[in-house]
């Protein structure tokens, strides 16, 4: 009665959890070939977070006006520390990783992994294949389906990019009809918002242009901010970048009370600060 036990505790020991999987190739996309096992390819492994609700928690107080904390942004570093994956996570899907020989790098909760696809098919219990979008964008690594062994299961949250099949691109302005305003006329910059709050008083300026004197109307925003209260972040990617001149420009034509008023670029991951990037990518 030995070997059947061992055999089950073997076949335990080899299962796999399917992570993702699609029933059929995505609308728009086609198979173009079966991959080679020496494709190059890379993918990144996001580990499970160790603290999501001590995040959570920590971002409403940072943003709930009268809490203690309000205002007290994070650093990247603490940041970085609230969704660090446990050591054991680390610890175990590198060992997973390296046991098949692929290369890879940890970067708090993503580990990148190079290799190639013979060895990613192991890994993932899957067959990569070559698909292309029928609107162009070359052709993409992916398969239908992958798995994570059961013992590094739980310190995973996904692997991609593997069943995803989505096209990245930058997200173009959304506005179909534009009205070039002439700067020239101050009535059409500042719109001369009646801000006495009265529901009916959005002046009719408003409907064709949005200046910060429309949306204070608008959302009966009622205070002066003071200059040295608080700070706004923005990400800047998909090669769009915050221009200082720009700024300039709005605080001279909007609010001209703000005026010198700058932000710092702080870059992360070979990020660029282009300041001349093509008018066209605004
Ligand atoms: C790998 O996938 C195949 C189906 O493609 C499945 O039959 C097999 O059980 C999987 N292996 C593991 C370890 O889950
Ligand atoms: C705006 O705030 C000021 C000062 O608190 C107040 O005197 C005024 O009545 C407020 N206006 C409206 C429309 O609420
Ligand atoms: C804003 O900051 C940038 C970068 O430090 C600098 O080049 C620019 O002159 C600043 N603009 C103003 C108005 O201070």
């Amino acid at each position: 009665m030995r070997t059947p036990i061992l055999l089950s505790v073997l076949a335990t020991l080899a299962s796999a959890r399917v992570f993702d999987s699609l029933h059929a190739v995505p609308k728009g996309w086609r198979e173009l070939r079966a991959a080679r096992s020496d494709d190059a390819i890379a993918l990144k492994i996001a580990l499970r977070q160790s603290r999501p609700a001590a995040l959570e928690q920590a971002v409403l107080e940072i943003s709930t006006p009268g809490h203690p904390n309000y205002g007290m942004h994070m650093t990247r570093d603490e940041l970085r520390a609230y969704t660090a994956p446990s050591e054991s996570a680390v610890a175990d899907v590198t060992a997973w990783v390296r046991r098949h020989g692929a290369r890879y790098s940890v970067d708090n909760d993503w580990i990148s992994v190079s290799t190639d696809v013979g060895t990613a098919n192991q890994l993932l219990n899957t067959t990569f294949s070559w698909y292309e979008y029928e609107g162009g964008g070359g052709p993409k690594l992916r398969t239908l389906a992958y798995s994570v062994p059961d013992e590094v299961a739980d310190h995973v949250d996904l692997v991609q990019p593997t069943t995803r099949f989505g096209q990245l691109g930058s997200q173009k302005s959304t506005i179909f009809e534009m009205t070039i305003v002439d700067e020239s006329v101050p009535a059409q910059l500042h719109a001369h918002v009646d801000l006495s709050g009265a529901a009916d008083a959005v002046d009719v300026a408003c409907t064709g242009v949005v200046t910060p004197d429309c949306l204070k109307s608008l959302y009966h925003i009622n205070y002066t901010a003071s200059a040295d209260g608080n700070l706004v972040a923005f990400a800047s990617y998909l090669e769009q970048y915050a221009r200082y001149a720009d700024l300039q420009t709005f605080e001279t034509n909007y609010v001209p009370q703000a005026k010198g008023q700058n932000f710092s670029v702080t870059l992360i991951n070979g990020g660029k600060n282009d300041q001349n990037s093509a008018e066209g990518q605004r």
